[in-house]
């Protein structure tokens, strides 16, 4: 019982998004309850990563994003970039927090990383604390200009507007990122897992558009083909530097989405708003390239029509761990 089209006619599953440890050094106000909450128990090592990799590649998929929790957190990291690097993707990228990204970027890179999200709400040192919950800013700017200079295909720094919190930062994030040739993007806060208790926190994409309207084109934002959900709009006195907004909330962008996400369980998940998978973590473990690659099939066959993300009931949304499934 699918949609007219038809799932099959439609996307097909080409994005994945792995989330090597739902452990994470900070704890987002909007990502997760507290500091000490409990994590997931079990955890994929490299040879299942591998393993669940080359099964994906074997179902279709071409891109390939690392997050978690923190990506970073995973002591094998660099050396499960260079197993995927090895796969000839059509695109390599990772998510982090950039905490741990002053050692780590240069070997990323090296080990063939093509592009990086670096998460930063704030460049205020007690703001980041309290959004944190007891983070330090330092290493993290630090971190970022690690990876200006480890020469990656693509930069982007993706910031979480809060009203009331960070919603006055705007173009003061904009013009950190543009100096060191990052692409800033701002997000909505999503109203799932810890999320689902800001409402009245949320600064809809068209009122951030608004408080940047002297830097930009006044044109509407615009989707890049293949690049998610996030919509681009060029800045007004330079065509090479651009924002991006990213409407989780205000809009829904599940049409066409051809994403799946791993959690670090090794289960594998058709959307980020719900809790359905199918486990895959024995096929992992056990080498099962050709088991991964038919669970990857029936998981597919779950995924939501387009109307589920913003039908699916609060109750159900407020479940869904994004620590778990990498955001
Ligand atoms: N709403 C929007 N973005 C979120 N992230 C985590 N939780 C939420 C939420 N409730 C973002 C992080 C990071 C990405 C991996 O997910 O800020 O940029």
């Amino acid at each position: 019982a699918k949609t007219e089209s038809g799932r099959e006619g439609r996307a097909q599953p080409r994005s994945v998004r792995l989330s090597l440890t739902d452990r994470c050094d900070l704890a987002c106000v909007y990502c997760r309850p507290n500091r000490s909450e409990g994590y997931l128990e079990r955890r994929l090592d490299l040879e299942a990563w591998s393993t669940m990799a080359a099964g994906l590649v074997r179902a279709g998929v071409r891109r390939v994003r690392l997050t978690g929790g923190e990506p970073l957190l995973h002591r094998d990291v660099v050396e499960v970039v260079r197993r995927l690097g090895a796969l000839s993707l059509d695109d390599l990228a990772l998510t982090t927090n950039a905490t741990r990204l002053t050692k780590l970027a240069r070997p990323l890179k090296d080990a063939g990383l093509r592009r990086i999200t670096i998460s930063l709400d704030t460049l205020d040192p007690q703001r980041f604390a309290r959004l944190t919950r007891g983070g330090e800013l330092a290493p993290v700017l630090e971190g970022i200009e690690a990876a200006c200079a480890a020469g990656f295909d693509e930069v982007k720094l993706n910031a979480v507007v809060l009203r009331g919190e960070n919603d006055d930062e705007l173009p003061a994030l904009v013009h950190y990122a543009w100096e060191r040739r990052i692409v800033p993007r701002f997000l909505e806060v999503m109203l799932i897992g810890e999320g689902a208790k800001m409402r009245d926190r949320v600064v809809p994409a068209a009122e951030m558009r608004a408080r940047l309207a002297d830097l930009l084109v006044d044109e509407p934002p615009e989707r890049e083909h293949d690049r998610g959900p996030a919509r681009y709009v060029r800045a007004r006195h330079d065509p090479r530097r651009k924002v991006g907004f990213i409407s989780g909330t205000t809009d829904t962008y599940c049409k066409g989405c051809d994403r799946l996400r791993v959690s670090s369980d090794g289960v594998l998940r058709p959307c980020l708003a719900t809790n359905d998978g199918v486990a895959a973590e024995q096929a992992a473990r056990a080498g099962d390239v050709v088991g991964i690659d038919a669970l990857l099939q029936e998981a597919w066959t779950m995924k939501p029509d387009g109307e589920t993300f913003r039908g699916c009931t609060e109750e159900s949304a407020a479940s869904v761990s994004i620590r778990a499934i990498g955001g």
